[in-house]
């Protein structure tokens, strides 16, 4: 049997799997969102069509690289980084939608789950910055803006 090498970063281990509990969460709601973003980009309809369409593919294609940096700083934590659909399900705070929605609900159910993204990423910020985890610190810090001003423009389309 190999030796399981050890890890000395400067945060106990007890306290690295809450981290990367935490950021389990968010790799699940990022993932939920993401699939949400893609799916609306093909099934869009309507007079808003090339607007919307085009605006969830820069969103996806945004997310889909965040979602690698989550996984990774949960590995560089020390802990396996869920992959499954069945994982995700289980960890996300976000529902997924059923069928096609209107365009306008497309853009509110998206406003939703970047809040709801923006909200797991945040309920973590007190851990992270208890245990002087900047690295962690800071892809939250990056994640939260991308959500907030992503939430706030889609928002903006729903307005008069
Ligand atoms: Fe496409």
């Amino acid at each position: 049997m190999t030796k399981k090498p050890t890890i000395n970063i400067g945060i106990p281990e007890d306290v690295r799997k809450k981290i990367a509990a935490g950021l389990s969460h968010l790799l699940a709601d990022s993932y939920t969102l993401y699939l949400m973003t893609h799916n609306f980009h093909w099934n869009v309809k309507g007079p808003m069509f090339n607007t919307l369409h085009v605006m969830f593919m820069q969103q996806y294609t945004e997310q889909w690289t965040a979602l690698d940096l989550i996984a990774e700083r949960i590995r560089s934590l020390g802990f396996p980084a869920p992959g499954t659909y069945k994982e995700f399900s289980k960890l996300a705070s976000i529902q997924e939608v059923e069928g096609v929605p209107a365009a306008t609900d497309m853009i509110q159910h998206l406003v939703d789950a970047q809040e709801a993204t923006a909200r797991t990423a945040r309920d973590l910020f007190p851990l992270v910055n208890d245990a002087n985890d900047q690295p962690t610190a800071d892809l939250l810090t990056q994640r939260l803006d991308v959500h907030e001003k992503t939430a706030w423009m889609l928002r903006s389309l729903l307005e008069e």
